[in-house]
């Protein structure tokens, strides 16, 4: 086993040419159970209820979802692909992948190839993505936010998989990870990640993170992106956006790491980008266990908007983009090219 493939173990979506099983995230990680997906609408209840999230994963898993259901009744293809788009909105992988699904047509097989095709392309990516991210690195602390890992795409990760080839190739000593409350992404997924495949890893509490910065244990910020505008704004899990501002107020670096599947140039600016709303009940409170008095209202928006001049660089495995705007984001990613 080579030594990046020790610190990479985890596989959360598997095709098994009638189903589609799914690593159910919800019951991390204390419980690794998983759940069989046999049509595309169980798939879109899976993505909608985060048994499978992030935002590779769920252009994956959504992909899958049109096997089944070219499979299961090739006449109904069309309401299955709205249904799979109106699952989640804000990460645009989802988008990506129904449209690529949609250009190969009602042909089962081809489409098996199609899917198959999305999902080894993104671990080639997040392969990739980790070799160019590590080398930006110079050795010390990094700070991450909700998960980005094997668990939220095909493999390996985009943030962590940049974590992963920097802590294999020595240039990482210490992983701090944001609880990302209120569904715990980093308390739950990540740590459990990288605990599993034995990066040193310390959690903070969301609230500790300028404390943290301040401190000097850090060096850079790494976390992944759900959409990326044509101008370099990225959406991510919500709390990046304070954790970008205080990077800048501290003069620490900030990397977003995402496939090229995350780029959307239809989007020209981060105002543009539809915010996810959850159920407040997420918020109000934990585990299932009711936190605040009876009677209390929450406001649960689960992503948020960093504008480019917070970013230095942004990572794709079509290359790194540093301090993204319009004009860089173009050259890379104009219509026609890669
Ligand atoms: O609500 P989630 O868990 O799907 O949100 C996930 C994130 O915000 C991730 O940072 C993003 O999808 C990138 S995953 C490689």
């Amino acid at each position: 086993m080579s030594e990046l493939d020790r610190h990479d173990t985890i596989r959360a979506v598997h095709w098994r040419g009638d189903r589609l099983s799914l690593l159910d995230q919800r019951r991390l990680p204390f419980e690794e159970t998983f759940i069989d997906c046999r049509s595309a609408a169980e798939v879109a209840q899976a993505i909608k209820d985060l048994v499978v999230r992030g935002a590779p994963a769920i252009g994956i898993a959504a992909a899958w979802g049109v096997v089944l259901a070219a499979q299961n009744d090739p006449l109904a293809l069309d309401q299955a692909t709205r249904t799979l788009r109106a699952s989640r909105p804000t990460a645009v992988n989802l988008m990506w992948a129904l449209d690529r699904m949609q250009g190969i047509g009602s042909d089962a097989a081809a489409l098996v190839r199609e899917a198959q095709a999305i999902q080894d392309e993104d671990l080639a990516a997040n392969r990739r993505m980790g070799e160019l991210g590590a080398a930006l690195l110079d050795g010390g602390g990094v700070l991450t936010h909700c998960n980005t890992g094997s668990l939220a795409t095909a493999g390996f990760g985009t943030a962590l998989g940049v974590i992963r080839s920097g802590y294999a190739a020595g240039k990482i000593s210490q992983v701090y990870a944001g609880e990302t409350r209120p569904w715990l992404q980093g308390a739950r997924l990540t740590m459990y990640e990288l605990v599993r495949d034995a990066i040193p890893a310390k959690l903070i509490a969301d609230s500790a993170a300028a404390h943290l910065m301040r401190s000097g244990a850090v060096q850079w910020v790494i976390v992944g992106a759900d959409r990326i505008a044509a101008n370099g704004d990225t959406a991510n899990k919500i709390g990046t956006y304070q954790l970008a501002i205080a990077a800048r107020h501290h003069g620490l670096k900030f990397m977003v790491v995402a496939p090229s599947s995350t780029v959307d140039m239809a989007t020209v600016d981060g105002s543009a980008i539809d915010i996810e709303l959850r159920d407040p009940q997420e918020l109000l409170g934990i585990g299932g266990r009711r936190t605040v008095v009876d009677g209390a209202q929450a406001w649960n928006p689960v992503f948020d908007v960093t504008p480019a001049s917070l970013i230095d660089a942004i990572v794709t495995e079509r290359g790194v983009i540093h301090h993204p705007d319009r004009h860089a984001m173009q050259a890379l990613f104009a219509p026609g090219h890669g």
